[in-house]
Parts: C-alpha cells; sequence; structure tokens
C-alpha cells in the first residue's frame, strides 16, 4: 500500500527529464520527487527495444525500493517501449511523456487551425521513439483527422549533455533534422524527447526561419505534470503535508554527479541538491 506523503520517482537517461522535474514542482508544490538519471548508459535512443527494457526495469525497481508512491518515466523512448512492461511488472501508478505529449500537440494544432488550414505534425525525437512508431498511435488515438512526420534527431541528446545548447554547432544540426519536416509543410512541432526542450529557443528560431511564419514547438513537461496532479488526486495520493524546500528533492546518477550537479543547478535553479551516485549493477 503505498502512503500520500511518500515522494515520486522520476527517472530519464540523463539530464533530459529535469525539463519534466522542473513543470512537476512548479505545478506539485507539496510534493517531494526522487530522481533518477542513468548517466553512465546515456543515450538510450540509439539502443535496441530490449536494451531500453532492461535499463527501464533497473532504474524503476532502483526507485521503487525507496518506497515512491507512483513511477513518472521522463524519457520519450522508454515511454516509447518499455511503458507497458513498466505497468505489468511494478504495482504503482506508471505515468509517460508520449500521451501528454500528443495531446500537447493537439492543443496547438487546434490553436493554430482557428486561423491557417491544417498541416502534418512534426515529431523531433530519437531513433528508437521514431522507429517504434509512438507519437503517430498516440495522436491517432487521440483524432485521426491528423497526420504525423516524425525525424530521428540522434545528434541533438549529446549536445544537451554537453552543454551545447546555443551557437552555430546546435544550429546546424537543428536546421538538418528540421528541414525535411518544415519542407513537408509541418508548422507544429512536437519537441518528442525530454533533452530537447534545452534546445527550445535554437529549434524555434530555426523552424521559423525556415518556414518564413511563425511554428510553434511544444513539449511534455507541463502537460504530463498535470497528468500527474490530476491521478494523484483521483487516487487520492496528493501529499497533504507542505516539503521544506531543502527536501523536495533527491538527485541520484549512475555516473558524474559533480558535472551532473552543476548542469541541474544551471537548469533548475541555486535550489538544485547535491547528486548522489548509486550503482545500478547491484541489484536494488
Ligand atoms: N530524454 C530521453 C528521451 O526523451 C532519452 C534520450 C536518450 O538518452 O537518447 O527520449
Amino acid at each position: 500500500m503505498v502512503h500520500p506523503d511518500a515522494p515520486l520517482g522520476v527517472f530519464d537517461s540523463g539530464l533530459g527529464g529535469l525539463t519534466v522535474v522542473r513543470a512537476l514542482l512548479a505545478q506539485n508544490p507539496h510534493e517531494r520527487i526522487i530522481y533518477l538519471g542513468d548517466t553512465a548508459r546515456v543515450p538510450y535512443g540509439t539502443r535496441s527495444p530490449e536494451t531500453v527494457i532492461r535499463y527501464a526495469l533497473r532504474c524503476a525497481s532502483e526507485l521503487r525500493a525507496r518506497q515512491i508512491k507512483g513511477l513518472v518515466v521522463a524519457c520519450n523512448t522508454v515511454s516509447a517501449v518499455a511503458l507497458d512492461m513498466l505497468r505489468v511488472e511494478f504495482d504503482l501508478p506508471v505515468m509517460g511523456v508520449i500521451e501528454p505529449g500528443a495531446r500537447a500537440a493537439l492543443c496547438a494544432m487546434q490553436a493554430r487551425e482557428r486561423s491557417r488550414p491544417s498541416c502534418p505534425i512534426g515529431v523531433l525525437g530519437t531513433q528508437g521513439t521514431v522507429a517504434s512508431g509512438a507519437y503517430p498511435r498516440a495522436v491517432a488515438q487521440l483524432s485521426t483527422r491528423y497526420e504525423v512526420r516524425a525525424q530521428a534527431a540522434p545528434l541533438l541528446v549529446p549536445l544537451v549533455e554537453e552543454g551545447w545548447v546555443e551557437g552555430e554547432v546546435p544550429r546546424l544540426a537543428v536546421r538538418r533534422y528540421l528541414t525535411p519536416l518544415i519542407e513537408a509543410g509541418v508548422r507544429v512541432v512536437v519537441l518528442g524527447c525530454t533533452h530537447y526542450p534545452l534546445l527550445k529557443p535554437v529549434i524555434e528560431a530555426v523552424a521559423s526561419e525556415l518556414a518564413r511564419e511563425p511554428v510553434a514547438v511544444v513539449d511534455s513537461a507541463d502537460a504530463t505534470a498535470d497528468e500527474v496532479a490530476a491521478l494523484l488526486e483521483q487516487r487520492q495520493l496528493q501529499r497533504r503535508a507542505p516539503t521544506v524546500a531543502a527536501e523536495r528533492l533527491e538527485l541520484l546518477v549512475t555516473d558524474l554527479p559533480a558535472s551532473f550537479q552543476t548542469a541541474a543547478q544551471r537548469f533548475l535553479g541555486t535550489g538544485a541538491p547535491q547528486a548522489t551516485q548509486i550503482d545500478l549493477s547491484v541489484e536494488a
């Protein structure tokens, strides 16, 4: 039986899931979060589904051993190939980022269509997410009106992990990945990888430059945080007592805690705690 005062467990291959953590902290002010970044094995997006499932099961069992009340998979690649498996294996609420991402895309499409004709929805994602077809499936479950064009953008994850999120190099890579989408008429782009919101200013600028009109760039962080809040309320799992700021977030990583913490501080602000290194090769 899970307790409402227990923390939420959140994981990703590295830094990207912090984009979801930021939205979760902002929208769920009482909740505590344990975040695990599997920095020893990043990237996940270039690996086979079998490997991603194996990694995801290890991350999830490590978090479950810390008495979490729910699991947020802050990784599109894992959400694309391992969500059902995690739901079967763990007797916990498990939430992914792809359905919220698809919902955010539809909202952006509907806002755009008030003034302009329809266009395909573009998705930038990892190779694993694109190959899985998870976004076209998630969009089709919400509406059959929209075509989805997905483009793998594998270089963007190492750029973000390096902290290389502005300047000529990310602009060139982003340009290369966006060109086929914009040429296909895409004017709404979903960031189908939780690392990519760190490149959002570059993606927005390059997309609008290529299209010669504004292009909406959406990510799943806020929509995921909304869904988590609704689920906690529905299951009466909302934490009642406020949490002191210093205890709201615990950071775990599988490699290089110091550089992770520096990046986390840059991204989350000065409140980011120290990151602790753990070893996932030892069973939780
Ligand atoms: N941020 C993750 C995702 O949303 C994983 C990226 C990677 O490790 O390749 O897909």
